[in-house]
């Protein structure tokens, strides 16, 4: 009897494998750390080798650790940082250049050259902006750098692919080059109304299609893991960017309800169900998951540090020791000290979109010490999650009751800081690992285990809730401390 399902995370510090029971109880997991590269300013690169390694030995260890069976593992469920592009030989499998992370701004100049005459038509289409965060200029940089690639694409040489379809194609064995629509819905190709790669888009990115994964529904028959990786051809069953599948993971399905996931960066996202708003406020909109053809949009606001700034203190300047130490820290500092962190490291995501700002803190004094920064750290990722909901409010949206998840909700004072400061009920999801739970779930709907999507409610917890202890007039005061800060580095 096949009882398992294995979800894999493969986050952009990290890759999980968590193995889930048929009651969608989390009964073990196992991961491994990712480093990341900077090799010049504003490049951010991964090993892809490195990527499918740690895939293969948390899947491996997964399994051997609980003493299960491939055999008795029903599907394999697949959630992934986004927007990450590759590019590989089809015959060998071999990619040609590093991973080109999302956070990646090498880009920048393309795609402000692209602004003036193309924003309106690329938003029309997808949804998104034309910004380095996303896919198709990397990928247009890739084929232009390399010697030789962009014949070799036109030729049908090559695979593109986000990391989903990279590890989807090693897992296959070569046999499967596809995505799903979450997925494509963050490259920048694809238009999420008609639901296919737009050939506008691959021309005005100088695209060849024969390079290009095939589009599936977020919940499918995806192959079987070749039987010579785990001895038996599992069943790979569901696909979802990770933000998408943490809206599923925190029950987000019915329009109007959102979620906040705190992870590398912090991406609130509200369900809008089969309507795509076009927001006036710089936000994104997105494919949530396309099921038996039929497609769930959501409006996204993307932050591109969060855990990152607290991975910062930690790494650069050395004043912690490891993430948790923040808590202790940053407690007792109160909202009058003046220091004010921008972590604008990789430039600015929503509502600003500006790739080239770069990070800054202000308000220093001699009493600025370890804790100060601390709090100024969990306090900017705050104030951006409060720059995103005022955005959406403005778009008509306001989310009733926020739920949260990610590595950073352990934080107790980091959620106090986010009630206060967007003066709003904060619900942290019981897992705090609401993007492999989600993608899970996609995959025990898609076997048979629950007849409806909406069966994920029954699932679903929530933990204590957090609500402001600041006063609104005093919160009041410090976001505008926070606005008129940020505008001093805005570029016009
Ligand atoms: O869009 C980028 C996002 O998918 C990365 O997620 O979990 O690595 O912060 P995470």
């Amino acid at each position: 009897m096949s009882d398992y399902i294995i979800a894999i995370d493969q986050g952009t510090t990290s890759s999980r494998a968590v193995l889930y029971n048929r009651q969608l109880r989390p009964l073990a997991s196992c991961s491994e750390a990712l480093p990341l590269k900077y090799p010049h300013t504003g490049w951010v690169e991964q090993d892809p080798e490195a990527i499918w390694q740690s895939v293969l030995h948390c899947i491996r260890q997964l399994l051997q650790q609980n003493d299960i069976l491939p055999e008795q593992v029903a599907g394999l469920a697949l959630t992934n940082q986004r927007e990450t592009t590759l590019l590989w030989e089809k015959a060998s499998g071999k990619t040609l250049y590093p991973a080109i992370v999302w956070q990646d701004r090498r880009t920048a100049d393309r795609c402000q050259a692209l602004k003036q005459q193309h924003e309106t038509s690329i938003r029309a289409k997808t949804g998104l902006l034309a910004d380095p965060y996303f896919s198709a200029s990397k990928l247009q940089w890739l084929l232009q750098q390399i010697p030789g690639a962009q014949q070799r694409a036109e030729s049908g040489e090559l695979c593109f692919g986000t990391v989903d379809s990279f590890l989807l194609w090693r897992l296959t064995a070569g046999t499967v080059h596809a995505t799903d629509a979450s997925n494509a819905s963050r490259t920048l190709l694809f238009n999420i109304h008609q639901q296919c790669w737009d050939p506008d888009l691959l021309t005005l990115f100088q695209i060849p299609a024969p390079l290009l994964p095939e589009v599936r529904d977020s919940a499918a028959d995806f192959g079987h893991c070749s039987t010579g990786l785990f001895g038996h051809p599992i069943p790979i069953v569901s696909l979802l960017g990770d933000q998408q599948a943490a809206l599923l993971g925190q029950a987000c399905v019915t329009s109007g309800m959102g979620k906040s996931t705190y992870g590398t960066g912090c991406f609130v996202m509200v369900n809008t169900g089969a309507q795509a708003l076009c927001s006036q406020h710089q936000l994104l909109s997105t494919v949530a998951w396309r099921i038996r053809g039929d497609t769930c949009y959501a409006l996204e606001g993307s932050i591109f540090m969060a855990g990152a700034t607290v991975q910062w203190l930690r790494d650069k300047l050395g004043i912690i020791q490891q993430a948790s130490d923040t808590e202790a820290l940053a407690e007792g500092v109160d909202y009058q000290q003046t220091e004010l962190l921008i972590p604008a490291f990789t430039g600015l995501g929503a509502p600003y979109w500006q790739p080239e700002v770069k990070a800054a803190i202000f308000g220093l004094t001699r009493n600025s010490g370890k804790a100060e920064l601390c709090a100024a750290a969990l306090r900017s990722v705050a104030y951006q999650t409060q720059d995103l909901l005022l955005a959406m409010a403005e778009d008509g949206i306001r989310i009733a009751d926020l739920r949260v998840d990610g590595g950073m909700t352990v934080n107790h004072c980091f959620l106090q800081s986010l009630a206060d400061l967007t003066q709003q009920t904060i619900t942290p999801s019981q897992h705090s690992d609401a993007t492999a739970f989600g993608t899970a779930f996609l995959a025990a709907w898609q076997l048979g285990w629950y007849p409806q999507l909406s069966d994920v409610t029954l699932l679903w917890q929530g933990s204590a809730q957090f609500t402001p202890k600041l006063s609104k007039v005093q919160q009041q005061s410090c976001y505008h401390y926070w606005r008129t800060s940020i505008a001093r580095l805005l570029v016009s």
